[in-house]
């Protein structure tokens, strides 16, 4: 679906970081529907990211995951964010893909149609992205989190990819990166019984990064954030694209793209800030260049 046309939004986003404010939507200045998008964090660097569909758990519907892409499109442009959050509610992060969506669908049309084809622009966000569960993190809604460079959980989170007993499989990754994140045993254990981990497990299983009490997950997942955004962006870019090499290449490959990419560091003047600001024992002042 177009939400605008793009010369419109061409001219909303140059206004955007003045008449982006609270739950506004840059491009028409309507609210989002299903997600709440703001900025934070005293410097207001971080991006958060909603999702805000309660009577359906967060079920991640069409246009649940447009709006996502949307407010990810616009903090990837603004120049002050250096790092995007995306959060649910205390009781779900998201309960999965709709299921009355998807209820209908059929070989064909999806086949044909590249059904999920908007479902990675999580993955290709330069700027790091931090997924902040309190709640169920189930089948699309655990996809969607694992998609996310960081993962904070709240003590009460449980991640599962329960398709199995809709009589499916996960469709946006959940094979993959569960695998690799938890490794082949406890992988398919979940695929295969429905098994949910809490945050605990998730944690020793090496999922998650972090579990906090309740309250306080977002507010940790921001100053995470905010610890991101005071460094370079054009660096931390860099380094976001080594790490995430590290799942696509073999080790020798990986290593060579890791060493160009240091040595690419020396063309930016943050580099070079960074190693005086240390001679000189002071706070680097990075520029983004
Ligand atoms: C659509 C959903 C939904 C979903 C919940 N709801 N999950 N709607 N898609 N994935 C809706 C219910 O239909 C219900 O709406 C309302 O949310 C509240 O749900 P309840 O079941 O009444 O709540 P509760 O008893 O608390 O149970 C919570 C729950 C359960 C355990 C999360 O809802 C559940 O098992 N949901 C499905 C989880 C799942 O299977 N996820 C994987 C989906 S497949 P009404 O209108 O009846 O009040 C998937 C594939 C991804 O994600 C592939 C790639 C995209």
């Amino acid at each position: 679906m177009v939400l605008f046309c793009r010369s419109a939004a061409f001219a909303v986003r140059q206004a955007a970081s003045f008449i982006f404010t609270g739950t506004r939507r840059y491009s028409t200045n309507a609210p989002f529907k299903f997600i709440l998008a703001s900025k934070k964090g005293d410097k207001e660097n971080v991006g958060l990211i909603q999702l805000n569909r309660p009577k359906a758990l967060n079920a991640l519907c069409d246009l649940l995951m447009r709006e996502v892409n949307e407010a990810l499109d616009h903090f990837e442009e603004d120049s002050q964010v250096g790092a995007v959050v995306i959060t649910g509610s205390e009781k779900v992060f998201a309960a999965g893909a709709d299921i009355k969506e998807m209820h209908n669908w059929t070989f064909p049309a999806c086949y044909t149609g590249n059904f999920l084809a908007h479902w990675n622009r999580v993955c290709s966000a330069k700027k790091p992205v931090i997924a902040a569960v309190n709640g169920l993190a189930l089948g699309g809604g655990c996809e969607m989190a694992m998609m996310c460079d960081i993962i904070y959980a709240g003590e009460k989170a449980q991640f599962g990819q329960p398709e199995i007993l809709l009589g499916t499989i996960p469709g946006a990754g959940g094979t993959q990166r569960l695998t690799r994140a938890v490794g082949k045993s406890l992988a398919m254990e979940m695929v295969l019984t429905g098994k949910r981990l809490t945050a605990q497990e998730a944690k020793q299983a090496g999922l998650v990064s972090g579990v906090f009490p309740v309250q306080q997950l977002v507010p940790e997942a921001i100053r995470c954030g905010e610890r991101i955004a005071s460094n370079s962006k054009i660096i931390t870019a860099m380094a976001k694209e080594a790490i995430n090499a590290a799942f696509e290449l073999p080790l020798a490959e990986g290593n060579r793209l890791e060493k160009k990419l240091f040595y690419a560091t020396f063309a930016t003047e943050d580099r070079k800030e960074g190693m005086t600001a240390f001679l000189e024992k002071r706070k680097a002042s990075f520029k983004d260049k």
